[in-house]
């Protein structure tokens, strides 16, 4: 296992590459099982992730090939329906592959894929959802089993809002005639790239980035070529890490419109942020995500400036797109532990996400976590000190801690960390960061 060296307190200053969307191309290449044609999808991050899910589609008979970023996907056999419990244990994701296939082959069986360190995390809205189109659903030795004699369109409403569900239900749809309506969808921009990619494999879908979806399905799709959109939460991590040290950085590839909640806190609490390059300075074109026939758009890149001093207070509470992201909280927690003041902190997503707390009190910090809620205390300093990742982002939060602690910070198990940021200690370091990897 790697561990992270950081030496704190030191400002960043340059420019910084953000990396495709992890969370758009998960869905964006599960999506690829609902056609036998060839998909090429480009600006994939070379993430843990994404590796799991290159191995879980050649188990299920894809034949793939991944390498500067692009990911290539053919049909090479008769493919599996069966996604075994070793491989969605490595990745809660791999739920994702259920859409598809029972679109496909009208049955899936696919382990449960059990809790993780931020929550028990059931399935029972894609499964209740399933049903809604036809499906049955049963249970055997820890896996389930979703099947259909006949799949059909439908309208059917969320009772939450999850990201997953409106991918798996999107993709589901995607092959049954008809139109099937769904209704309190996630809004997330990732939701807008999966439409963006089933459009262009044939499928019609409208509405994304609202709470309803249409989707009028097809008896086939087509293989496509498709660019994954910047990853949004790498982004905002960045700017609370450039918050935290103070100087001046440059996030490009990415837009201001894919923060806007975290760029509201961060200009509260005291940071200088604009877009880096104006629209009418944008050297080359980009498409935006997820519609069809826009005009080019182009992304505007991020300029974060901030003078190190401690930051103003500004609670947060997470929320469902276009509320403030779950995703960010702990970044944001860490980023607060300096403030001029208290902070409340409402995890209203997932009901264990505040394990970061103690490892960034082990800093110095001083927080108070009750049930789903955290006051958190800001201090004059914190200090560098051995400390260990519990998830992704708890693990990103430890680097946001680190670069504005004093003396050296040891991050424990960075590979929570590499599971959701693609070569971080290699942007960090071109920012000016003193940041290494040793293997433990
Ligand atoms: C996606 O997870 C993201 N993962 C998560 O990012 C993100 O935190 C989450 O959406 C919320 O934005 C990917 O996109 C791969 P949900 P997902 O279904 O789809 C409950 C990261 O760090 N729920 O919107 O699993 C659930 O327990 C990861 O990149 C049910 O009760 O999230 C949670 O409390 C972490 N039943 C809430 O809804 C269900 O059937 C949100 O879950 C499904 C979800």
């Amino acid at each position: 296992m790697d561990n992270f060296i950081i030496h704190g307190s030191k400002s960043l200053r340059g420019e910084v590459k953000i990396s495709g969307s992890k969370n758009a191309a998960l869905p964006i290449l599960a999506a690829t099982m609902l056609t036998r044609e060839k998909c090429e999808i480009r600006n994939v991050p070379d993430l843990m992730d994404i590796k799991s899910t290159f191995e879980l589609l050649n188990y299920m008979g894809k034949k793939c090939f991944f390498g500067f970023n692009v990911f290539s996907v053919e049909e090479a056999s008769a493919l599996k329906q069966h996604a075994p419990y070793d491989m969605v244990r490595k990745m809660r994701a791999s739920v994702l592959v259920a859409g598809p296939l029972l679109a496909r082959f009208k049955k899936v069986r696919f382990s449960l894929p059990g809790g993780c360190s931020i929550g028990v995390r059931p399935i029972d809205i894609h499964l209740e959802a399933f049903q809604k189109l036809g499906a049955q659903v049963s249970y055997e030795r820890g896996d389930v089993i979703v099947s259909a004699a006949k799949l059909k369109s439908a309208r059917l409403k969320f009772r939450f809002p999850s990201v997953g569900a409106t991918e798996n239900l999107m993709m589901c749809a995607a092959l049954i005639k008809g139109t099937t309506v769904l209704e309190n969808c996630a809004r997330e921009p990732e939701i807008a790239d999966l439409a963006g990619a089933l459009r262009c494999m044939g499928a019609v879908v409208e509405g994304e980035g609202a709470a309803t979806i249409k989707i009028c399905g097809r008896d086939a799709l087509k293989g496509l070529k498709y660019s994954v959109m910047p990853d949004r939460i790498e982004t905002g991590t960045f700017m609370l890490i450039a918050a935290a040290a103070g100087g001046k950085l440059k996030l490009l590839n990415t837009d201001l419109r894919l923060v806007e909640a975290v760029t509201r806190g961060l200009k509260k609490a005291g940071v200088k942020i604009s877009t880096a390059c104006p629209p009418e300075a944008q050297p080359t074109p980009v498409r935006e995500f997820g519609r069809r026939a826009a005009p080019k758009l182009r992304w505007g890149g991020i300029t974060v400036e901030a003078n190190g001093c401690r930051p103003a207070p500004i609670g947060v509470a997470t929320k469902p797109y276009p509320g403030f992201p779950t995703d960010l909280q702990a970044p944001w927690m860490a980023f607060m532990a300096r403030a001029r003041g208290e902070s409340l902190i409402h995890e209203a997503i997932f009901e264990n996400r505040f394990i970061h707390a103690a490892e960034l009190m082990r800093m110095g910090a001083d927080i108070t976590v009750t049930d789903r809620k955290a006051v958190v205390r800001g201090v004059k300093r914190l200090l560098g000190a051995p400390v260990m990742a519990s998830d992704i982002r708890a693990g990103a939060a430890l680097i946001v801690a680190a670069a504005a602690a004093r003396g050296i910070t040891v991050i424990k198990r960075v590979y929570h960390i590499d599971r959701g940021y693609e070569k971080i200690e290699d942007k960090l370091r071109l920012a000016g960061m003193r940041i290494e990897r040793v293997k433990a």
